[in-house]
């Protein structure tokens, strides 16, 4: 099958174009390469099967043709990470919520089916533990810059849901929590793992925001790729949202513990305000928790990699990206 993969030269969607190769399917990337990198895919440039096409999801000839060339998207391109949404909001919504109409619209035209890449940040400031597809929201203030991923990503999927319910478009929707592994940006911009390990490595403090209490669930890159496959295939998930996670809760306080330790790191651990790194309308959420069983019950997917395990695989893939 012809696969397009819409941000494709970043951290999930490299992972997944190697498992899709792997699987025997042809597939085409687009990115604007604006926070992926041509290394995270260049060992498969020479594949028959796999394109690269440098280009922007807001440029919508361009997304249609190669929708027109494809049987099935994953629409993976995205603003992503706090820091890059609070430095350029208008550059998140624009590519968040237009870039992901015009998949959408596109999609539609050519009958194509969409797996959309949603976040466990649409349940916003939600205390419910755990948090099920079908949960409400608890939306944060427009004046909050944060926020505005989060309500991009849940109009993505009101969109998505739009489309399939009005116009019979096949489209799964998946909320990823926290995935972490190999080929995340060493810079950790989004990612607290990436950007622990780093300092971990470079023997500078780790910097632990706020008191470190605060618990997130981590899910390992081969899971994320697993449920996201597993999205695409499995018949009854059309027209579905699942949160596609491991339900193993840690604290950031813990994670920071465990990284120091693994790496055989001498660096402290401090604890940061939030106002240092991210201004004074920064808001944090204590706890998200995932529920788990829909994805396992309907996709027959349920997340492998224990914590520690996938850590040793980050851990030594950074160290041997140096
Ligand atoms: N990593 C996670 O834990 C996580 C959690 C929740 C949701 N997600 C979602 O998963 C998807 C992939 O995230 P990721 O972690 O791999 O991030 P990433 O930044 O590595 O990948 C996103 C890719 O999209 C590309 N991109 C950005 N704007 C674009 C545009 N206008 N046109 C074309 N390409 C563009 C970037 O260059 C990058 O390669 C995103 O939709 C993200 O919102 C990820």
């Amino acid at each position: 099958m012809k696969v397009l993969v819409t941000g494709g030269a970043g951290y999930i969607g490299s992972h997944l174009a190697d498992r899709l190769l792997a699987e025997g399917h042809q597939v085409i990337v687009v990115d604007n390469l604006s926070l992926g990198k041509l290394a995270n895919i260049e060992h498969n440039l020479e594949s028959p099967d796999f394109r690269f096409v440098e280009g922007d999801i807001l440029d919508v000839p361009l997304i249609d043709e190669l929708i027109g060339e494809c049987e099935l998207i994953f629409h993976l391109a995205a603003v992503v990470g706090v820091k890059h949404v609070l430095t350029d909001p208008l550059q998140a919504m624009m590519t968040n919520v237009c870039g992901t109409g015009s998949v959408l619209q596109s999609a539609c035209q050519h009958g194509r089916k969409v797996v959309l890449a949603s976040s466990s940040e649409v349940y916003a400031k939600s205390t419910k533990v755990p948090l099920d597809e079908d949960d409400d929201r608890l939306q944060g203030s427009t004046q909050v810059s944060r926020w505005c991923y989060s309500t991009a990503k849940a109009l993505d999927e009101h969109l998505a849901l739009a489309y399939h319910r009005q116009r019979d478009l096949p489209v799964v929707i998946i909320r990823y929590f926290n995935s972490y592994g190999p080929r995340l940006d060493p810079r950790g911009y989004g990612s607290v793992v990436a950007k622990f390990v780093n300092q971990a490595l470079d023997g500078r403090p780790i910097t632990v925001h706020g008191d470190g209490r605060q618990t997130r669930c981590f899910t390992y890159i081969d899971d994320t790729v697993e449920g996201t496959v597993l999205s695409a295939t499995v018949e009854a998930a059309n027209g579905e949202v699942f949160n596609i996670a491991r339900a193993e809760e840690t604290t950031v306080l813990h994670l920071a513990e465990i990284i120091k330790d693994m790496a055989n790191s001498s660096s402290d651990i401090t604890l940061v305000p939030y106002e240092q790194e991210y201004g004074d309308d920064f808001e944090d959420i204590r706890r998200r928790v995932p529920a788990v069983d829909k994805a396992e019950r309907i996709l027959g997917f349920r997340a492998q990699v224990p914590l520690a395990e996938g850590l040793e695989q980050t851990i030594s893939s950074f160290r041997s990206g140096r």
